[in-house]
């Protein structure tokens, strides 16, 4: 199948040159030099790739990715990222795009990430079907770590989820609250009802109460019709309410009556509703003190926590970080395309020995940049993006020279790394270098005659 492939940079010679390189693959090609152009062209054209510069004046690249991707899901997109950039690159993966490239650009690297991302494009099409058909509804990540801490954790979900108890989940933030307060509903016998999850942080009191209770017509200004609220579209089910912490006293005593009578009333409503719906409750505050210093009512503390699941900090249970990394390595390579294949044990040591006040989520974004930007089957400890001992005694502008190496060898790395450092930059490599542009370029010529610019 022919494949028509949009190249975007605002810099005319290396846009003709990627052009060239990949015409010759049997694409149909077109160009762009700026976002406007692009996004026209998108608009009219059936396009399967977008290759382009993150950096350019008036619409960036990354906008034009937003405005792509929107258009058509399918869309295999490349960005080009200078050395110096390498976050956007991440930040680029993590909104959907498919690879990036960096500066300078390499031929048989751009040849090889095209094909690859219109390859999986082809498959993915040609499979939907059939996938849709197959797919398992996502569920959730399983619970990992066989630390004695978590072993506690997940023996007292298993007992309980059975049952309708309420359940207070505590613990830092990113310590696996959601991930438990799920498993517990998956696990209960209201799994085929509905889990709705209410974070009363994130609204208002008197929002939350229409939220939690719904509304009769009427209630107040707006109010146009009667609305359910998630008690009522939970019936059955279980009700993740997150930071609990947050609610009001109004709210508190509310709440206190649905846990006590099993009914409620809608906002502006004058009958009794009766609900059966289990409330697993979350919050990072320390409850009890709230409880003492009169912010939180008491009656309802206890009333919560009939169980209370503690969900460890990351550094009480270190010894879950490898089993941990290892699955999200797994994760993240399917979910990029990746096909890293493991970490060595001076990576392992050094994410060992990080604080992680962010725990497992912490632990789990770095995995996340890390498997987006390792080019090696490997994870070693430079692939980590952390500042670490061994990294400091190190340098990023180190070039690997050692013995054996010819001359030739010598001055291609040195000339390799150079322009890396300046993304491809030929003025600025002649100028370090010092030596004239010309004699750089003929350099180039014979030593690198892969470089496209
Ligand atoms: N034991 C675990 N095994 C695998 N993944 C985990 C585990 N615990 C947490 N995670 C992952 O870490 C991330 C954060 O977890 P979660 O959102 O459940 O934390 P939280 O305690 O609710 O955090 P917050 O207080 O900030 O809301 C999620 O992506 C979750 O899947
Ligand atoms: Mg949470």
């Amino acid at each position: 199948m022919e494949h028509t492939i949009l190249i975007v940079d605002d810099d005319i010679p290396s846009l003709k040159a990627m052009k060239k390189a990949l015409v010759s693959e049997g694409h149909r090609i077109l160009g762009a030099t700026n976002g406007k152009d692009a996004l026209e062209q998108i608009r009219h054209e059936t396009i399967h790739l977008l290759l382009t510069d993150l950096r350019m004046p008036e619409i960036g690249g990354m906008k034009l990715v937003e405005i792509a991707r929107k258009r058509n899901p399918d869309l295999s997109i490349v960005v080009i990222t200078g050395f110096g950039s390498i976050e956007s690159a991440v930040e680029a993966m993590k909104r959907g795009v498919d690879d990036y490239l960096t500066k300078p650009i390499n031929i048989t690297e751009l040849r090889i990430l095209v094909s690859n991302a219109l390859k999986k494009q082809d498959l993915e099409i040609e499979n939907r079907e059939l996938r849709q058909e197959l797919t398992v509804k996502y569920g959730f990540p399983e619970i990992i770590g066989h630390s004695v801490k978590m072993h506690q954790v997940t023996e007292l979900v298993s007992r309980i989820a059975p049952t309708s108890a309420t359940v207070l989940i505590t613990g830092e933030s990113g310590t696996g609250k959601e991930l438990i307060a799920r498993a517990i509903h998956k696990n209960s016998p209201r799994r085929d009802k509905t889990l709705l999850a209410l974070n009363c942080s994130a609204l208002s009191n008197t929002l939350i109460e229409s939220e939690l209770f719904g509304y009769e017509r009427g209630a107040f200004t707006g109010a146009q019709e009667m609305r359910k609220g998630k008690f009522e579209i939970c019936e059955g089910g279980t009700l993740f309410l997150d930071e609990i912490g947050e609610l009001d006293s109004s709210t508190q005593v509310k709440l206190l009556r649905i846990l006590e009578e099993k009914e409620f009333m809608r906002v502006g409503g004058t009958r009794m509703i009766k609900v059966d719906v289990r409330l697993v409750a979350a919050t990072n505050r320390d409850l009890e003190k709230a409880v003492s210093e009169g912010e939180f009512r008491k009656d309802l503390y206890y009333r919560l926590k009939v169980v209370e699941i503690k969900t460890p900090s990351l550094r009480e249970r270190r010894e879950d970080i490898p089993l941990l990394v290892e699955a999200f390595i797994k994760e993240f390579n399917k979910k990029y395309n990746r096909k890293i294949q493991g970490i060595s044990p001076e990576a392992v040591n050094i994410l060992l020995e990080l604080d992680y006040p962010g725990n497992i989520r912490e632990l789990k974004n770095l995995i996340e940049s890390t498997v987006i930007l390792s080019r090696e089957e490997r994870i070693g400890p430079l692939d980590l993006p952390v500042p670490t001992k061994e990294r400091r005694g190190g340098n990023e502008e180190d070039i690997n020279i050692h013995i054996g190496m010819t001359m030739e060898d010598v001055e291609r790395e040195v000339i390799r790394q150079t322009l890396v450092k300046v993304e491809g930059n030929r003025t600025k490599a002649a100028a370090i270098l010092k030596i004239g542009l010309r004699t750089l370029q003929r350099k180039i010529k014979s030593l690198l005659p892969d470089l496209l610019f």
